[in-house]
């Protein structure tokens, strides 16, 4: 049966607020008990809350699902990250890598596609990934906070996500920038170091500035583009 049969309209919303109550490891319990401990995959960019997500993972689910979609663009530090990860906590990590590489993109659109049209390359190095690796899953787990994004602030802890045709879990919805570094101190988790160089949110190197105190912890995200969503979530 597909998730979206088990799940009626309705039905979804009051896990969803059930599971806000219960908290972020709750929710990963309940998406590993409901849709199948291998069938549900944590997306990985390895930014902060994804660190927690990770961290919470590998406790209620040992072994489980953990994707990123590799860009070739990311930065060392999110790489070394990664290789933190992987060294501490016992999950099966998938990469995902576009479909062409960097030489081939360049051939087909011309130099640094991001500085001209960022929406086509993140289509091609991030979107089209993704369709790939939800394949085959009945949910997957994200790191988006409400705060983060007028686009995020409807989100909910579980929602059905229409466009990828699965659960979308979001354990962290609700949380703060604060909560999510209180977590990180209090369990030790690895995090990237460019959270200490003024870089709250981190996407690929050409399009990821640091912030100056004071601005909005994604005013570094394709800076000069009105760009604020590189389309996995929309
Ligand atoms: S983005 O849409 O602007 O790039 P953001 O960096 O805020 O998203 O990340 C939001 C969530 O999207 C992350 O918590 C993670 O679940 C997922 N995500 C973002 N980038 C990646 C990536 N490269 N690989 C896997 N998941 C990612
Ligand atoms: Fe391309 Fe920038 Fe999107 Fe990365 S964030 S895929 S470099 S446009």
């Amino acid at each position: 049966m597909a998730a979206e049969e088990q799940f009626p309209p309705g039905e979804l919303a009051a896990v969803a607020q059930r599971l806000e109550a219960a908290g972020p490891e709750a929710t990963l319990r309940w998406a590993a008990e409901t849709l199948g401990p291998d069938r549900v995959a944590v997306a990985c960019s390895f930014g902060a809350e994804d660190m927690v997500l990770v961290d919470l993972w590998s406790r209620v689910n040992p072994g489980g699902q953990v994707f990123y979609l590799d860009t070739g663009l990311l930065f060392p530090e999110t790489y070394g990250t990664r290789d933190r990860l992987l060294a501490r906590y016992p999950v099966t990590v998938t990469r995902y890598a576009p479909r062409i590489s960097l030489e081939e993109q360049a051939e087909e659109y011309g130099d640094e596609l991001w500085n001209r049209d960022p929406d086509r390359c993140c289509g091609l190095r991030k979107v089209e990934p993704l369709a790939r690796a939800l394949r085959g899953l009945r949910g997957w787990v994200t790191g988006i906070r409400r705060e983060q994004a007028p686009t995020r602030a409807s989100a909910q802890v579980v929602e059905w996500d229409h466009r990828h045709g699965l659960v979308k879990v979001n354990p962290l919805a609700a949380w703060t920038w604060d909560q999510v570094w209180a977590y990180i101190r209090e369990h030790g988790v690895p995090y990237n170091p460019l959270h200490d160089r003024g870089y709250p949110s981190i996407g690929c190197r050409p399009c990821t500035r640091p912030v100056t105190p004071g601005e909005d912890l994604r005013a570094g995200r394709w800076p000069g583009f009105a760009k604020t969503e590189c389309g996995l979530h929309r």
